[in-house]
């Protein structure tokens, strides 16, 4: 019988495709059952996992014993579960599967936590089984979540998009990068566009360079084999890094909406140019399991690019990320121009605005300012400080406030398929420069291959 019913017309499937995979397990079950409490309409929401084990509802509930901690609360939450064992690359599987929810008429996400290897297929199927139509009559809503990397060059990313949208529309379709949930990122817009002082010298006559560093100090764990497939380029710098660069150079939206903000970080992606790189690989990553004993896969990576528009010729981007180094840490570095000529008799150091994504989250502003004295007159640098900690607490996690996004249909923090296809035009002439050099062996736990200061000293600049 079909329970189509008017006033269910908000509830919401969150269909979750690979639920007993490791992204499942680490982030997307702990971040919905931190949001369990926030959902006004949670009664009204239900989450269907989908995998290919055979597994009860309480054993697969019991998969996330490690990841959230016992209580109440968590009782409640795995009474919202529903394990279902599914092979979703068959079209018939999912057609029952839909049949089966069309009964209540709920909106759907779709959310595919799956290697990107099956993705084609996946959507393919979910199109013919007609995942991809809404219920206009009791106007519910369909969308799909994408994880990166999105394709692995652009060819592939362009055939996907393609897959994708002979079923979705665009607006249906989430393409995750989960930096974009980062708050510090998304704390970029209004610096800049809700601060009138910045935003009038963003640009090459008064900025000399920028610099963005992704560091971990953990290797390539148990994902060996997706690792040596991708390296750092297709891991780390084609999304979160180009995502970040985007926004911190993009012209001002005409509006705060995602047809403008995209429209303007895709104009940057188009304009970005290769200049140099430099490639490093840790000492004994030969050695991981699922890892060619004679990869040249680079799990370090500089890059310096240009920005081919007005408002950036001369203004050089400095690059740096990689696995296994002695720190955890993300920041972008915007190195204003020296103060020339210089009043004063000592070496005169740029002002440097930090933004800090993590592990610290905040902005510093490092200045020169007079060391007290009585008749000296002598500099030293000074900083100033934000640190989120001081003001805020408990901030949400990527994925809660992506999830909470998607839930609300704001794509602003999503990726678009053509920011998507140009970042792969500049990683595809990046990797065909890098593919067959030997890369540099770095020592884990240390700053990366000696030769990273020199990448950036020899146009006379700094790492900051
Ligand atoms: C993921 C990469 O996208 O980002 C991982 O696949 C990387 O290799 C991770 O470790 C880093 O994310 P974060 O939020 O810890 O900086």
């Amino acid at each position: 019988m079909n329970k189509c019913n008017k006033n269910l017309k908000t509830s919401i499937d969150l269909i979750i495709l690979g639920a007993t995979g490791d992204l499942a397990h680490k982030k997307l079950f702990p971040a919905l059952y931190n949001l369990y409490d926030d959902f006004s309409f949670k009664e009204k929401f239900n989450i269907i996992a989908l995998g290919r084990q055979d597994l009860s509802n309480s054993e697969f509930c019991s998969k996330f014993n490690d990841t959230i901690n016992p209580s109440q609360k968590r009782d409640l939450f795995y009474n919202k579960i529903e394990y279902i064992q599914c092979d979703f690359t068959k079209k018939e599987e999912l057609k029952l599967l839909k049949n089966n929810l069309d009964k209540t008429c709920s909106s759907k996400i779709l959310y595919l936590a799956l290697p990107p290897v099956i993705y084609k297929d996946v959507i393919q199927a979910l199109i013919e089984a007609q995942f991809n139509i809404p219920c206009e009559e009791h106007s519910t809503f369909t969308r799909i979540v994408l994880e990166k990397p999105f394709g692995n060059n652009l060819e592939s990313a362009i055939e996907l998009n393609k897959t994708i949208l002979s079923g979705f529309k665009e607006k249906q379709v989430f393409r995750i990068d989960h930096y974009l949930g980062k708050e510090p990122i998304q704390n970029i817009f209004s610096f800049r566009f809700a601060n009138n002082s910045f935003e009038n010298i963003w640009s090459s006559k008064y900025i000399d360079n920028i610099q963005i560093k992704v560091l971990e100090d953990i290797g390539v764990e148990d994902r060996g084999s997706f690792y040596d497939a991708n390296g750092a380029l297709v891991d780390v710098f084609q999304n979160h890094i180009l995502q970040m660069l985007s926004i911190l150079t993009m012209d001002r939206p005409k509006e705060f909406t995602e047809e403008y903000i995209r429209e303007e970080k895709n104009n940057i992606l188009k304009t970005l140019i290769y200049k140099s790189s430099l490639k490093g690989q840790y000492d004994g990553y030969r050695d991981e399991d699922n890892v060619d004993k004679n990869s040249k896969r680079e799990t370090f990576i500089a890059v310096k690019l240009d920005i081919n528009s007005k408002r950036w010729e001369n203004t050089p981007i400095y690059i740096q990320t990689g696995k296994y180094l002695n720190e955890k840490r993300t920041e972008i570095s915007v190195v204003f121009k020296e103060n020339e000529p210089n009043l004063f008799k000592e070496k005169n150091n740029p002002n440097v605005l930090k933004f800090l994504i993590q592990p610290e989250l905040g902005i510093e502003l490092k200045l020169l300012g007079k060391v007290p004295s009585i008749s000296d007159y002598m500099l030293s640098d000074i900083d100033m400080v934000y640190r989120y900690s001081n003001f805020f607490r408990e901030l949400k996690s990527e994925y809660e406030k992506l999830l909470i996004d998607c839930i609300l249909g704001n794509q602003i923090n999503f990726t678009r398929s053509d920011e998507i296809d140009n970042a792969w035009r500049l990683v595809d002439e990046i990797e065909d420069d890098i593919k067959e050099k030997e890369p540099l062996i770095y020592q884990k736990e240390s700053k990366g291959p000696s030769n990273t200061d020199t990448f950036i000293e020899q146009d006379s600049r700094y790492w900051q």
